[in-house]
């Protein structure tokens, strides 16, 4: 795939810029900004976009990949790049990447209607060189955190995009099951607002959480959010 990159040193969000761009951005074309001021995260949240962090946006339109796919495809590349650097990430279902049990990555794919054609806008931000994190977000991790001393942000982009783009979809699923966070893990889930809590079993080929409740039954779980389960 043939990537365009467009830098800006301040931008809304990635993600907004290229939604707002599409007529002029070919499919695999990349934003990135050095910084955000209204970050999005998953789920309607707020992404704090503090200095060090790699934050981009890549248009991925009319490609062979299925949608449903593309946030595991995009965090597998992700940790194979961390993998590349020495670090031992791990994939936490649907799509972050941690390492040593807090979040280094988050990864934001969006549908966008652009006539017949299905068009995403998969964002991603990194922690790639911050220091610190403010205790607001006592889960967040950085690589700098990590591996103490900086990663080159233009390096990680560029080995990132040559992941992505060689990436087979057995090969992501392959990876995620020897990389799998939650997998053997008792998991608390918000799913479309109800709370659901079993063990979890791995995902299944297009990118589900397998999750057996109390009963024993096996249930797919095709988004949301999983935490670790607390005992009360
Ligand atoms: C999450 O909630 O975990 C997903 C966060 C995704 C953040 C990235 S930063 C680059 C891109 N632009 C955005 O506004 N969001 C994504």
């Amino acid at each position: 795939m043939k990537h365009e990159i467009r830098y800006f040193q301040i931008l809304p969000s990635t993600n907004l810029y290229i939604e707002e761009n599409l007529r002029s951005l070919n499919h695999g074309d990349v934003v990135v900004a050095s910084k955000q001021t209204n970050g999005r995260g998953r789920l309607g949240r707020e992404w704090e976009s503090s200095s060090g962090a790699l934050t981009f946006s890549m248009l991925y339109k009319d490609g062979e990949i299925d949608p449903c796919l593309l946030p595991l495809l995009s965090s597998v590349a992700v940790a194979k790049t961390m993998e590349s650097l020495g670090l031992s990430p791990l994939l936490k279902w649907p799509n972050d990447v941690m390492l040593l049990d807090k979040k280094c990555c988050g990864i934001l794919v969006q549908g966008v209607s652009q006539g017949e054609k299905n068009t995403y806008i998969i964002g991603i931000g990194v922690n790639l060189n911050q220091k610190s994190f403010p205790d607001s977000l006592p889960n967040a991790t950085s690589l700098f955190v990590t591996l103490g001393k900086s990663v080159d942000k233009q390096s990680f982009l560029n080995a990132f995009l040559e992941n992505f783009d060689s990436l087979s979809t057995e090969e992501a699923l392959g990876f995620l099951k020897d990389h799998d966070y939650l997998l053997g893990k008792k998991i608390d889930l918000s799913y479309y607002g109800e709370g659901l809590s079993g063990l979890a079993k791995g995902i299944d080929s297009k990118g589900n959480l397998l999750l057996e409740n109390e009963q024993g039954d096996i249930l797919t779980i095709s988004s949301g959010e999983a935490t670790l389960h607390r005992e009360k």
